[in-house]
């Protein structure tokens, strides 16, 4: 089955970067059957997207202000992301809700304010390694759900993704356990049913994100209720994430 393997560049790369990542990567995935997609820093996503044009690589952004136009300096408005042609935006990565301060009510603007031009989102939900240890994942990624998703209809639900990255997973090398991630699935899909439906809960896109490289990829991609990878550090390599993207 088409898994969705994104790739998180985060603040890294220089223009020259992408130019020789692209030509490197292009190539490597024309086979894919893999719905790819690659989230440069805002500077590159005009000159990603000239390269990506001769596939079907999409093309995705890492933030969106939750205004949509004005006196907002160093923003980027959904509207600016669509008319570079980006398909897909980030929303709640656990790097700006902790360095950044995003809070979910923000975070639910966002999520509107994207899906308004057309975006399609993945809201990246978490706990923290004391969250875990303390046994409060359950009510964090509820929380990130409800207030993350508050007042969206079912039928926007089809244009939402939701990234599971525990904190303590990111560029740590450490990975869950399948078990942890599959009572997380199961969390993720009853709290869709609760606020929306059953039909609703059976069709979550639901990725996993966190330490995902070539060699663990398959086994993460495998998880019943997990139809994809949100990959960070492994992304910026273009013959790693090839590897990913190909399986
Ligand atoms: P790493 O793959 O580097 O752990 O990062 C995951 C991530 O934050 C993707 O958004």
């Amino acid at each position: 089955m088409k898994k969705l393997i994104y790739g998180n560049f985060k603040m890294n790369s220089t223009l020259l970067d992408i130019e020789k990542y692209t030509e490197t990567f292009i190539p490597k995935v024309s086979l894919s059957k893999n719905e790819i997609a690659i989230f440069p820093p805002f500077t590159y996503l005009m000159f990603a997207k000239q390269k990506l044009t001769s596939s079907k690589i999409l093309l995705g952004a890492q933030n969106v202000s939750s205004e949509s136009k004005g006196a907002f300096t160093g923003e980027v408005s959904a509207q600016m992301l669509k008319s570079v042609g980006v398909d897909i935006v980030l929303i709640g990565h656990s790097e700006r809700r902790k360095l950044f301060l995003e809070k979910n009510e923000i975070i639910n603007k966002k999520i509107k304010e994207a899906l308004s031009l057309g975006l399609k989102v993945v809201l990246c939900v978490g706990e923290t390694k004391s969250e875990r240890l303390n046994n409060r994942y359950t009510e964090v990624i509820q929380k990130e759900i409800s207030e993350g998703l508050k007042g969206l209809y079912e039928n926007e639900l089809k244009n939402i993704i939701i990234a599971y990255e525990p904190i303590w997973s990111i560029g740590t090398g450490v990975v869950p356990e399948v078990k942890q991630i599959e009572e997380v699935v199961k969390i993720i899909k009853t709290e869709i049913s609760n606020e929306y439906s059953l039909n609703a809960s059976k069709n979550a896109k639901i990725l996993y994100g966190g330490s995902v490289n070539a060699i663990n990829a398959k086994s993460f991609a495998s998880i019943p209720g997990i139809g994809g990878l949100l990959v960070g550090g492994a992304s910026l390599n273009p013959e790693e994430f090839a590897k990913i993207c190909n399986i």
